[in-house]
């Protein structure tokens, strides 16, 4: 992408999670009332995102929950890590990222240190202006290109300090990322002391999904294309975590979409489902 201009694709992103926080609260995935107040209603971007999604199959539509589902398991297994004593966590690819401004007392004690492209970054500082939303004491940023500076001096300059464990996201970005630039990334989160984490998402290739969730997919990839967002990488979700342990992480988990049906969209009554065109990996150094 044109590092120079902001993220299209993170504001698409931010509109969906704004979408979802129409639903009661008892309903939602992910309760994010600050996604509202990063996206403007009025916008061309929101106007076009609504009626997207109000053309699609109903049964490809209910399953477009990759945009809040990928932060609330990121979320809870952050929790947990934090419970086990991780005391940074780093967004990668943070976008349009909410989670240090609805931060809950158990992350506190984290720092926090968002990495992009820094005119994204701009953009995002200016719509929490414009929202009045403060920047917490114990969040960064780290202006970085995943394709080109090295995240380690990106995130040193940050205030990261690499002798202590870390918890790292990237969600919705490993299909941006050409593959070298994504291995660059894995490889410096392996290289941090033991119990560090990645949670991650990936699209899955066409020939994985069922026809309805292969046209959305050639949809999005058409549309990020003439954006200058285009999919590079669409990695199997089996032979994502076994080349994860075999680079050397201890584990990697998929979510698969049974398993996060389970976990996050039981008992529901609007039928709600689990992504299949975006999948969850968590990788434990
Ligand atoms: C689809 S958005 C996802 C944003 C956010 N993680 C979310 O879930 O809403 C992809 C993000 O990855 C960032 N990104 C893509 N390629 C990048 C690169 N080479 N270096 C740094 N950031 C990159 C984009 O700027 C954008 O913010």
């Amino acid at each position: 992408m044109d590092a120079r201009q902001p993220s299209q694709t993170a504001d698409g992103a931010a509109i969906m999670r704004a979408l979802h926080q129409q639903l009661p609260a008892e309903a939602r995935i992910l309760d994010d009332p600050i996604a509202t107040m990063l996206v403007d209603p009025q916008s061309d971007a929101f106007k076009a995102r609504v009626s997207f999604v109000a053309q699609l199959p109903e049964r490809v539509r209910l399953r477009l929950t990759n945009f809040v589902l990928r932060s609330r398991y990121a979320e809870d297994c952050l929790a947990q890590a934090v419970q086990d004593g991780t005391t940074q966590y780093v967004v990668l690819g943070a976008g349009l990222d909410t989670f240090g401004y609805r931060q809950p007392a158990w992350a506190r004690h984290l720092s926090i240190i968002e990495v992009d492209h820094p005119a994204t970054q701009d953009i995002k500082r200016k719509r929490l202006r414009d929202g009045g939303i403060e920047i917490p004491d114990n969040l960064s940023f780290a202006a970085v290109d995943f394709e080109s500076v090295g995240l380690e001096v990106g995130l040193r300059q940050a205030g990261f300090d690499s002798s202590r464990s870390a918890f790292f996201s990237m969600l919705g970005v490993s299909q941006y990322l050409a593959s070298d630039a994504l291995d660059g990334t894995l490889e410096f989160v392996l290289s941090m002391p033991k119990s560090s984490e990645i949670v991650l998402s990936i699209v899955l290739p066409d020939d994985l999904l069922p026809t309805d969730e292969a046209a959305l997919a050639a949809s999005y990839a058409a549309r990020f294309a003439a954006i200058g967002e285009p999919w590079l990488t669409r990695p199997t979700p089996d032979a994502f975590a076994a080349r994860l342990r075999g680079m050397g992480f201890s584990r990697a988990v998929h979510l698969s979409p049974d398993e996060a049906n389970k976990r996050y969209f039981s008992g529901r009554t609007d039928g709600l489902q689990a992504s299949l065109q975006e999948q969850m990996i968590r990788a434990v150094v």
